[in-house]
């Protein structure tokens, strides 16, 4: 049987988002972030693609996932004990600004969320796993969306650094890796989240879009800076939505199209935030687009100065285009929108599975930038069945990531350089798209089901005991 090789000290692990397995929304003087208002169920997928939200939470109407989500807020200790009897090297995780900062722009950060921190980091370590933290995983704090417009306002930048600088401060001998904004590409498509404005009309998205990354990109560069500073020995990376974007055929024109789409949305904001420059194709975009970016004097010299150590991504998909589509041909639950690839099966939502484009989508990265990569999400989101032994046989699972595994291992041969793989939703927890519990990833079973309702129990699937043996043999049986 062929053995694949992993490099020595490889970053094996799970990824997860403060705000996705919590709960606790109120408490320990936690303030309200955007995924507490976003509503759970098909309505949410709405919300984020369509302009014009309210950003308030309505109960009458429906049921708000987020609040409770798999209550790691209480149960971290036995959740770190799953996934180091896994073996876990690595477990990403963000930090909810909103429980450092509850409002987002308060002088004094709060002790209770600082200390919140410290026990869960305090927990990894006893275990020997190295936590990898986002800054900020799509849950700005919701008074800065409010009362400031989210990123489009400039003084968000202020409120960042001061919480930024709070973190490495408390955290410098505990947190080694860091990664700045969550999928900060993934806002060309929904702004909500990740830049914390809804657009009121289509036509008038690009202004507000690009000038609020302008002021996302002078903020991951403070940040890089302060990181160094304050904690010399750590590294810290963007984390880029990527989806290698194929040409439907060799129509030039066609070709010509997957370029443009591949340049703005894959590799844009990677090319500011690791080359620490705007790349020249924008400029066309911004000329075609009538955007003029206000630029504060130093920014370009901060952006240069500030770029990363290494690039996360998540991949869980590719995208296929063509220069003039139907509706017949789109590719329907595709996250990232593209028509139907006829070589692709898709998952129970519609993503499209493709291991092969997880090597390609290493292999145009390695090629573009030659810095370090790490893959902090990839998984599958899929329905699960306990049996009536208590058993999950979730084998689906295993067949992916096994096969994402391989690509990654096949990539490394090719001469890639990639220090780790989290993957997604090592514990089930809430969906980010569709605010849904049963869309599971996890090697862990949450019971917790889309009404609200279920126990909270933990069980181990099928893919914990594969996963583990994954881990123990550094990726060589797979
Ligand atoms: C990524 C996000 O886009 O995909 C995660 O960073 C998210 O927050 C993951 O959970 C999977 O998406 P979903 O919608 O299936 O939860």
């Amino acid at each position: 049987m062929r053995k694949y090789q992993f490099p020595e000290g490889f970053l094996w692990g799970g990824a997860t988002a403060a705000n996705q397995i919590e709960g606790g929304f109120y408490e320990g003087n936690k303030g309200l972030n955007i995924a507490d208002v976003l509503p759970g169920g098909k309505e949410r997928y709405k919300i984020l693609m369509n302009p014009g939200f309210d950003f308030k939470i309505h109960r009458d109407q429906y049921y708000y996932p987020n609040h409770e989500a798999i209550d790691f807020y209480h149960r971290y200790k036995e959740d770190i004990g799953f996934f180091a009897e896994m073996g876990f090297k690595a477990f990403r995780m963000s930090i909810a600004w909103t429980r450092i900062f509850p409002n987002g722009d308060e002088l004094e950060a709060n002790e209770e969320g600082l200390a919140f921190y410290d026990g869960v980091f305090d927990e990894l370590h006893k275990h020997g796993i190295q936590p990898v933290v986002t800054l900020s995983h799509y849950e700005m704090p919701l008074h800065l969306v409010k009362e400031y417009g989210g990123w489009r306002n400039r003084q968000v930048v202020t409120f960042f650094e001061r919480y930024v600088k709070a973190i490495f401060n408390r955290y410098k001998n505990k947190v080694k890796f860091w990664m700045t904004f969550n999928e900060i590409n993934s806002s060309l498509v929904m702004p909500i989240q990740g830049l914390g404005f809804s657009i009121q009309k289509e036509e008038d998205k690009y202004q507000p879009t690009f000038q609020a990354y302008h002021h996302q990109f002078v903020a991951s560069s403070i940040a890089v800076k302060a990181c160094h500073e304050i904690i010399p020995n750590s590294k810290i990376g963007c984390m880029i939505l990527f989806a290698p974007v194929y040409s439907f055929d060799c129509n030039p024109e066609n070709v010509m199209y997957a370029l443009q789409e591949e340049q703005l949305f894959n590799y844009f904001c990677a090319d500011v935030q690791v080359r620490g420059e705007y790349p020249s194709f924008i400029k066309r975009y911004f000329k075609e687009h009538h955007i003029e970016l206000e630029i504060q004097e130093g920014d370009l010299e901060l952006i240069k100065e500030g770029t990363v150590d290494y690039i996360g991504f998540s991949y869980y998909m590719s995208r296929t285009e063509k220069k003039v589509k139907t509706d017949a041909e789109s590719a329907q639950g595709n996250l990232i929108g593209g028509i139907r690839n006829p070589f692709l099966k898709a998952s129970d939502w519609g993503w499209e599975i493709d291991p092969e484009g997880l090597r390609i989508s290493l292999n145009k990265l390695y090629d573009r930038y030659q810095k370090p990569l790490f893959v902090v999400e990839n998984g599958l989101g899929a329905y699960d069945k306990v049996e009536e032994d208590g058993t999950i046989n979730d084998t689906y699972r295993i067949d992916y990531l096994r096969d994402h595994i391989k690509a990654m291992s096949e990539a490394i041969e090719d001469g890639v350089e990639l220090i780790g793989y989290t993957s997604w939703g090592c514990i089930d927890m809430v969906s980010m798209s569709t605010g849904e519990f049963s869309k599971r990833y996890g090697f862990i079973y949450v019971d917790k089901h889309d009404d609200g309702s279920g126990s909270l129990k933990r069980m181990r699937k099928k893919s914990f005991f594969w996963y583990k043996d994954v881990i123990a043999t550094n990726g060589e049986r797979l």
